[in-house]
């Protein structure tokens, strides 16, 4: 990478966390995030909501990143902003303001789509985490994206899988509201399923062609189970919590590294670099040691704050657009379904 001295501020605002970061060359010096508890009480993130909390948020959680960075904010050499996809409300917020702030500021701008964000977290420069070389594939897995992508370098990279409907993370945070458990779910369940059977309970796991995904009819076989469980016992959940949690967390599993392994075969690419929240779950964390080991893997998981939605993937993506030039006009939009 170059050796000039650059600042960028990265700002993300796609779904319900708002978040800040300054990046100084390849260091991240400063990943701020506000995440919004007000959604916990509906069960899932309320668009509405999400749109207002970004717009109390921004400028507080901006100004933090440039002061724990240590930087003026005339220091910065451009500002780079998630552009999509995402909630059309809340991305509109940090749009807006990276607009003005780089209008004001008179430097570039620099639109970064979220899901790249993702999965070029991987080349922060951190301490312990080695970077994926080209080509790799990328799964990205969290409450709102499962993807598999084939990526041959910073900005050529190919969707080969997604979900057709739900994300992986609602797989895990719709299983735990029928189970009645928090909002998201994911962690508990990962927690109670190290205490549990994963073989207890069967659930069919979905059957789509390629390397696509289908997590809505998995949640439904949840809900049936579930519901003619308790039917014949009505303290079913309370009895085997703990062996539901591991057999749902087995199957949802089991559904990823299936495709994985589909995906290294029809590609031939062995390194594998994973992000999003769910790739924090110890189930798929131990899968991929496995498979280094049985099919000779290489695996990566960025460090666990760059793997949550945050900033810092926003500004990594800015410094490398940065470097090649790459800059937005002050008429781009925001844009909800935008592609890799
Ligand atoms: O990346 P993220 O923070 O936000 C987006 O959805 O974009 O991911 C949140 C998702 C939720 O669905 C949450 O339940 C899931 O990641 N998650 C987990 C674990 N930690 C977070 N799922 C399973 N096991 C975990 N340990
Ligand atoms: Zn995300």
């Amino acid at each position: 990478m170059s050796s000039q001295n650059i600042y960028i501020l990265g700002i993300e605002s796609s779904c319900d966390d708002t978040a800040a970061s300054v990046i100084y060359n390849g260091r991240i010096l400063s990943n701020v995030v506000a995440s919004q508890k007000i959604h916990e009480a509906y069960g899932g993130v309320v668009p509405e909501l999400a749109s207002r909390a970004h717009q109390q948020n921004i400028v507080p959680v901006v100004h933090q990143a440039i002061e724990k960075a240590g930087i003026k904010k005339e220091q910065l050499n451009a500002i780079a902003f998630t552009k999509g996809p995402g909630l059309m409300g809340s991305l509109l917020v940090g749009t807006s303001f990276a607009k003005s702030l780089a209008y004001g500021l008179n430097i570039p701008l620099i639109d970064v789509n979220h899901m790249q964000g993702h999965i070029l977290a991987h080349f922060i420069d951190e301490d312990g985490f080695e970077k994926p070389p080209f080509p790799f594939l990328a799964m990205t897995i969290s409450g709102g994206h499962t993807q598999i992508v084939k990526v041959e370098n910073y900005f050529d990279m190919t969707v080969i899988g997604e979900t057709i409907d739900d994300a992986v993370g609602e797989a895990f945070d719709k299983s735990g509201k029928i189970l009645g458990l928090g909002y998201p779910a994911g962690p508990e369940i990962d927690r109670r399923a190290a205490l549990g059977n994963p073989k207890a309970f069967q659930f069919t796991k979905p059957k789509v062609d390629g390397l696509n995904f289908s997590f809505s009819g998995f949640k439904t076989a949840v809900l049936y189970f579930i519901q003619r469980e308790v039917k014949a016992n009505p303290n079913f959940i309370e009895e085997n919590l703990n062996d539901i949690c591991a057999s749902i967390q087995y199957t949802i599993i089991g559904i990823l590294i299936d495709k994985l392994k589909l995906a290294t075969k029809q590609t031939g690419i062995k390194h594998i670099a994973i992000g999003g929240g769910v790739s924090a779950n110890s189930g798929i964390r131990n899968a991929l040691k496995d498979g280094e080991q049985k099919f000779g893997w290489t695996t990566y998981i960025p460090k666990f704050e760059f793997t949550t939605d945050n900033a810092a993937m926003i500004a990594i993506v800015g410094y490398l657009k940065y470097l090649e030039g790459d800059f937005a006009e002050q008429d781009v939009v925001a844009s909800a379904r935008l592609k890799i």
